[in-house]
């Protein structure tokens, strides 16, 4: 398949032409990638099963993991849910469009392929301005998961997207305004208590603090005994870099003395080393690419997946990153990297 590049820049954002050429390869059953304000998403029309299908295979994705339907506005059309309750309104009223997904009852019409046969359909309308034009020149639901291979970093460089999926799909739009980093906040709110089921930039206490009631996250309170299915992608392997990925945590000199070390240990065995840290300590490592995280964890959110990225496109075979401490957006870093690295995490 030969893929279509675009490429948008502020002016260019204006020509309506990108946009009717990509809302109509979405209405014929085809595949387009776009950015939104969290990853770049691969898109294709949600009511279309052959078309979404094809989402599962240009991704290599297991097909029990089920699918974010994307809409242009903050009403949710009917043929998607079964039911709004009060409080999901009020996430919509307060974060949409923004980085939540919200889980909801599905309605009878919704494709099975959608969600993973579950009785639920997860909903976004997205912050970006260049994903709301396409979903509303489309009038189409834009079934849409983060566009890299499975498994890999999600996309959130133009260059990231067209490396996984250049030739696998019609249309790649590309405009690197793509400034969340990390995938959307996704809460569940079908059950008693609301519960977040990945963390995200919409934050545990923004949530609690519009809601004004108990939040739930499996994330913080493992303690809690959640009888809910969790986001069934949360159980794969994901956002991993090639290269042995750890996470150290402690206390920040022992954590420099700890990492140094085993930065000199690799170099021994002639292997290619990175390291992710907090700016102060970019020049503490003698590693071949030491990778700062940037001034907050919100900079930390937006370089994530380019350093991830970063490491395997220099072929850096042991990675250490510093631990970042888990509060706002910070959780949803340390989510990643902890799934980046398979759970391993040294504490010193
Ligand atoms: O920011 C984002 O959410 C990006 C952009 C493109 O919008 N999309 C994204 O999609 O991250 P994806 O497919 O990579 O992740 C969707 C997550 C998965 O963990 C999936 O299991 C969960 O949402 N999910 C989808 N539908 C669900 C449902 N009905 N119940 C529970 N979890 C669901
Ligand atoms: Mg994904």
């Amino acid at each position: 398949m030969v893929t279509k590049h675009v490429y948008i820049t502020g002016e260019e954002a204006a020509d309506e032409t990108i946009y009717i050429e990509a809302a109509k390869i979405l209405k014929d059953g085809g595949l387009v990638v776009f950015p939104t304000e969290t990853v770049y998403g691969l898109g294709a029309d949600a009511f279309n099963s052959g078309a979404c299908q094809k989402i599962y295979e240009a991704k290599g994705r297991p097909s029990d993991n089920p699918l974010i339907v994307h809409i242009a506005g903050p009403d949710i059309p009917e043929q998607l849910v079964r039911e709004i309750p009060e409080d999901a309104k009020k996430l919509m009223e307060t974060f949409w469009p923004g980085p939540l997904t919200i889980i909801l009852k599905k309605a009878d019409g919704v494709p099975d392929i959608i969600t993973g046969g579950l009785d639920t359909v997860a909903v976004r309308c997205p912050g970006h301005a260049v994903a709301n034009r396409l979903l509303e020149l489309s009038g189409l639901c834009v079934a849409a998961p983060s566009a890299n291979i499975s498994g890999r970093p999600s996309p959130t460089r133009g260059d990231h997207v067209i490396r996984d999926l250049d030739g696998r799909v019609d249309m790649i739009i590309v405009d690197d305004t793509v400034d969340v980093g990390i995938e959307s906040t996704v809460i569940d709110m079908t059950v008693e208590v609301p519960v977040i089921l990945r963390p995200g930039a919409v934050t545990k206490e923004q949530i609690r603090d519009c809601l004004k009631r108990e939040i739930l996250s499996p994330e913080t309170e493992p303690e809690h005994d959640i009888s809910v299915p969790r986001a069934p992608g949360m159980k794969y392997r994901h956002y991993a870099p090639e290269g042995a990925l750890s996470i150290v945590r402690g206390d920040a000199s022992a954590v420099r003395a700890f990492i140094e070390n085993e930065v000199l240990n690799v170099k021994e065995n002639s292997l290619k080393s990175a390291v992710l840290c907090c700016d102060e300590h970019a020049d503490c490592y003698s590693a071949d690419v030491v990778l700062p995280y940037g001034k907050d964890a919100v900079e930390a959110a937006a370089g994530l997946y380019d350093m991830l990225r970063t490491c395997d496109r220099e072929g850096c075979n042991v990675i250490f990153a510093e631990g970042i401490e888990e509060k706002g957006i910070g959780l949803a870093v340390m989510n990643r990297l902890i799934k980046a690295a398979g759970h391993n995490i040294i504490d010193v």
